[in-house]
């Protein structure tokens, strides 16, 4: 059975995460940690949590040492927009987890799991059907690291046998944690508003087509990946995976299906904006699909259905 420490635990993938893996591999066997614990009474009570700074590798070193971890789920990640910001804080945070989750499985020949992201890609990447080898040459820090953060990952694998994988995720969503500071946040944002205001001042013009994902599918995704037999892995850091493209008119419209008097207006948000159109509009994944079975499960509608009925209890409850 694997031991598993993840690490940003707390934020949008995490929290889902923690369950998910938790299900899995057992309570016991997945330490959750963040720089804080703000997570549900029932997620932080059903296993172990830590708090950590992913950037002290004293500490995540102790932390592995005392629950004796074989496998480093790393969710530790500034996104685009809010790295565009900042980008000194972008490329420590971003490499400085990443490195030292490489380096202590360095030492326990254990395995490594990091996303990268569509972010990996830039300008001048084939924009339509991106293929899983192609040029890559972002133009924001996030892409930077995330480049940076593939090859230090078949680096650490190459030369030290870490059993480094990851996959290059797209836009996700979800109905637990908000993401924050990225470009794809919109997708997440407009079933919050279109649930409580019936309107979405949308800050990527229509036309605009992302690869997107349900969070189902991206946690699925992680675990398969982590679980795939490494004889048959050409690729390792990291896979292109989708589940859809689409703009936001077609998200709007979906929601209409079940909202009729949802209303969307474009408010555009230039720096997102220039980001986005630097990004693929939609993924090749067939390596993924040849080398571990890749399959997603979500399509739009079948996510809006879940989304809106998730969303709709979720928001209904008073302190939600
Ligand atoms: N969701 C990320 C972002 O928008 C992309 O991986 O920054």
């Amino acid at each position: 059975m694997k031991k598993i420490l993840i690490i940003g635990a707390a934020g949008q993938i995490g929290s889902e995460l923690i369950p998910y893996l938790r299900k899995i591999y057992g309570d016991s066997n997945v330490v959750a940690s963040d720089l804080h614990n703000n997570l549900p009474c029932n997620v932080l009570e059903s296993g172990p949590y830590e708090i950590l700074d992913a950037l002290n590798g004293k500490k995540m070193q102790e932390i592995v040492d005392r629950y004796d971890i074989d496998t480093i789920f790393n969710l530790v990640a500034v996104l685009s927009a809010k790295g565009e910001a900042n980008p000194v804080l972008a490329w420590q945070i971003n490499m400085g987890a990443l490195f030292n989750a490489l380096e202590i499985s360095r030492e326990t020949k254990g395995a490594v799991f990091t996303p990268s992201s569509i972010g990996a890609f830039g300008p001048t990447t084939p924009a339509d059907h991106t293929p899983q080898d192609t040029v890559m040459r972002p133009t924001t820090i996030y892409g930077v690291s995330k480049v940076a953060a593939e090859l230090l990952g078949d680096y650490y694998h190459l030369k030290f046998g870490v059993d480094a994988r990851g996959l290059r995720y797209p836009g996700i969503i979800s109905n637990v944690t908000l993401p924050g500071g990225g470009t794809t946040d919109y997708a997440v944002e407009i079933y919050y508003e279109a649930i409580q205001n019936k309107l979405y001042k949308c800050n990527l013009s229509a036309g605009t087509y992302l690869d997107m994902m349900y969070m189902p599918d991206a946690l699925r995704a992680a675990v398969e990946l982590m679980e795939a037999d490494p004889k048959r892995l050409v690729h390792r850091n990291c896979f292109n995976v989708t589940a859809m493209s689409f703009d936001p008119e077609m998200i709007a419209a979906s929601i209409r299906k079940y909202i009729p008097e949802f209303r969307m207006e474009y408010h555009i948000d230039h720096i997102k904006q220039a980001i986005a159109n630097s990004w693929p509009n939609s993924m090749d994944d067939s390596s993924a699909r040849e080398e571990w079975d890749w399959k997603p499960e979500y399509n739009l509608e079948a996510m809006t259905i879940d989304m809106l009925e998730k969303l709709k209890i979720k928001l209904g409850k008073q302190g939600c």
